[in-house]
């Protein structure tokens, strides 16, 4: 069993107090910061890119883990290694170089991860998996925060689960997680909580420790 690790999702954050957004969450213990890069082709939304990672960096000794969903994630790799971003993760549905982008990862000094649509199953993980530090479950089809989670990937965190084994591979969803769902999660093998709305649009101290709560109970 894995700790469990809450990822606020900056994306729902108040750009207009960013920072502030930031630290009130570390200050809520959250361990890693979840920043949503979108491109606007991948997904049909666009987000933000290295300024905002490379401004929030020094403000935050949180875990900084990138969620690229773009559709050449190769070219953002170097740059965002130096910017100091801890792990990044790229959709499998954009990986025809899946093993090499993910090689690149690792040799620029980040953990790295996969992250799988809805649609896309678990087997497409089968022959890079020992180069994986996570595996993420999408609980909503990527590009939009405010989502409702989608309960048949329930089976596919299991599913991930059982492929992961005794491996020291974090198993992280995202999208439409709240105090009702992350304990559907991390019953079923999840322990890497992303939050967005449920943390970012209300009390960001109680969601924390709510949602940790809620999963730790149910792993
Ligand atoms: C969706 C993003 C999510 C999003 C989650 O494409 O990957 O990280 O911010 O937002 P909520 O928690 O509101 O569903
Ligand atoms: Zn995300």
């Amino acid at each position: 069993m894995r700790p469990i690790i809450i990822a606020p999702s900056i994306l729902a954050a108040d750009f207009a107090k960013l920072g502030a957004d930031v630290a009130a969450v570390e200050k809520a213990g959250a361990e890693w910061l979840h920043i949503d890069v979108m491109d606007g082709h991948f997904v049909p939304n666009l987000s933000f890119g290295l300024p905002i990672i490379q401004s929030i960096r020094p403000a935050s000794k949180l875990h900084f883990d990138v969620h690229l969903m773009v559709t050449n994630p190769e070219q953002y790799i170097a740059d965002y290694a130096t910017a100091g971003v801890n792990s990044m993760t790229i959709h499998a549905e954009m990986g025809t170089h899946l093993d090499k982008h993910l090689q690149a990862i690792k040799a620029a000094g980040m953990k790295a991860g996969v992250a799988l649509n809805p649609a896309t199953p678990v087997s497409v993980l089968e022959h890079v998996l020992h180069r994986l530090d996570l595996i993420l479950v999408m609980t909503v089809n990527p590009g939009f925060g405010g989502q409702k989670f989608l309960a048949n990937m329930v089976e596919k965190i299991t599913q991930a689960k059982a492929m992961v084994g005794g491996r020291t591979i974090d198993i992280q969803v995202d999208g439409g997680i709240t105090l009702e769902t992350a304990p559907l999660a991390a019953k079923a093998g999840a322990n890497v909580l992303v939050a967005g709305s449920a943390i970012f649009k209300g009390d960001a101290m109680q969601a924390v420790q709510g949602v940790r709560a809620s999963a730790s109970n149910s792993q």
